[in-house]
């Protein structure tokens, strides 16, 4: 599919993998993007697929080339979902040249075995020639591994971003925004965001600022739509949730094993709506997915969390999202907690000792009740609820 005079998308759509990495729910699959520039003096493929789908994706590439060989293999990003058809594609084009920058030459050694002497390794700023089009090279690292880059064409305003502003869903049929219905994209890319970049918000705010000075007039990222009318939207989604920026909202996420703490989080939610609160978005964290309830968490303002005491410790999911959390350096929200127990109470200490580390803002007294909660501890919940909305 020509998205550009020489440029073509030859990416393929994965609508069979249940998680992506082994960990991210795909309810509407993903794209592997990847991109040949079919120019005068020579031809690039930018990044590759999954290998997967390499049958597929090399008569792609066949049908633009005919027997027209490769000349580079431009890797922007290692993770496998990209560079997983390399070793192949350097079997089907013995002479091409792999160009990246000198720790993905390393991982192409780590993963694939698959280097060889004639390998192009660039620096920051570096420039590639293909006739027409002019190639620049930009590192990006840890957005999100240590070798990522990105590919600027200096002669059409092309960013080739590889992650960056990318996001799940795969592609139905349009490939470019200016030819699609973009909407079920967007929620797609905050919790891309949220699952798979939201632990590297610094490197992804350098990697914006570095980008800042250039004139883009598209954007051909890994995954999802190929962004022209929406540049604006995708960049300015990534700058929100890179730098921890949220909407009014309550987010209320909760464990429970026989409905106690459930009675509890409705209570919040009940006096956050008694207060006006609008956006209450309530997940029981035996059932929502990670990467949905971290999206939510990264859009709006305020938290709340609650769980059990479970085996002297806290309950099992509601540790795991606060791991996460963590992880991401969740620090920018408010934050009230809640937590039952039944015979010694470590619940709401365990989620204390979590936030001493992100330090979110901490509103309201944090909730704790024996076995089941009465009317005062309910009370008190929508009082927590009250507080989380103003
Ligand atoms: Fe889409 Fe980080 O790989």
């Amino acid at each position: 599919m020509q998205i550009k005079a020489k440029v073509h998308y030859v990416g393929v759509n994965d609508r069979v993998k249940h998680r992506f990495e082994g960990l991210w729910f795909l309810p509407q699959g993903v794209s592997y993007n990847s991109y040949l520039i079919n120019d005068d003096k020579a031809v690039a493929l930018v990044d590759t697929v999954d290998v997967a789908f390499f049958g597929e994706y090399i008569d792609k590439i066949r049908a633009v080339l005919g027997d027209r060989p490769i000349d580079y293999l431009i890797i922007n990003h290692m993770e496998p979902d990209h560079s997983g058809s390399l070793a192949l594609i350097r079997k089907y084009y013995p002479g091409i040249r792999l160009v990246g920058n000198a720790k993905t030459i390393d991982m192409v050694k780590g993963f694939y075995h698959a280097a060889c002497d004639t390998d192009l390794t660039v620096k920051e700023g570096d420039t590639l020639d293909l006739g027409h089009h002019c190639l620049r090279f930009h590192l990006t690292p840890m957005l999100h591994w240590p070798e990522t880059m990105m590919t600027y064409d200096l002669t059409e305003q092309i960013l080739f971003s590889g992650d960056a502003f990318g996001c799940f869903g795969a592609l139905n049929g349009n490939v470019v925004d200016t030819q699609m219905d973009t909407s079920c994209y967007w929620s797609e890319m905050e919790r891309y965001y949220a699952a798979i970049l939201g632990n590297f918000g610094t490197p992804v705010q350098m990697g914006l600022k570095k980008l800042g000075a250039l004139d883009i007039q598209m954007i051909c990222s890994t995954h999802g739509p190929v962004w022209v009318d929406e540049i604006p939207r995708a960049i300015d989604t990534y700058r929100r949730f890179s730098a921890g920026e949220t909407r009014p909202g309550l987010v209320i996420c909760y464990g429970s094993m026989y409905g106690n703490t459930q009675r509890v989080a409705e209570a919040v939610a009940e006096g956050a709506a008694m207060a006006g609160q609008r956006r209450i978005i309530m997940h029981n964290l035996s059932v929502s997915q990670p990467s949905f309830v971290l999206a939510d968490v990264f859009r709006y303002g305020s938290l709340a969390i609650g769980g059990p005491t479970y085996n002297g410790g806290l309950f099992p999911v509601v540790e795991d999202l606060l791991k996460r959390l963590a992880a991401r350096n969740v620090s920018r929200h408010r934050l009230g907690f809640f937590g039952g127990f039944t015979w010694s109470g470590q619940a709401v200490k365990q989620i204390a000792a979590y936030n001493e580390k992100m330090k979110m803002e901490v509103v309201g007294h944090p909730l704790e009740w024996k076995q089941a909660p009465d009317a005062d501890v309910l009370q008190r919940a929508r009082e927590l609820g009250r507080l989380l909305s103003v």
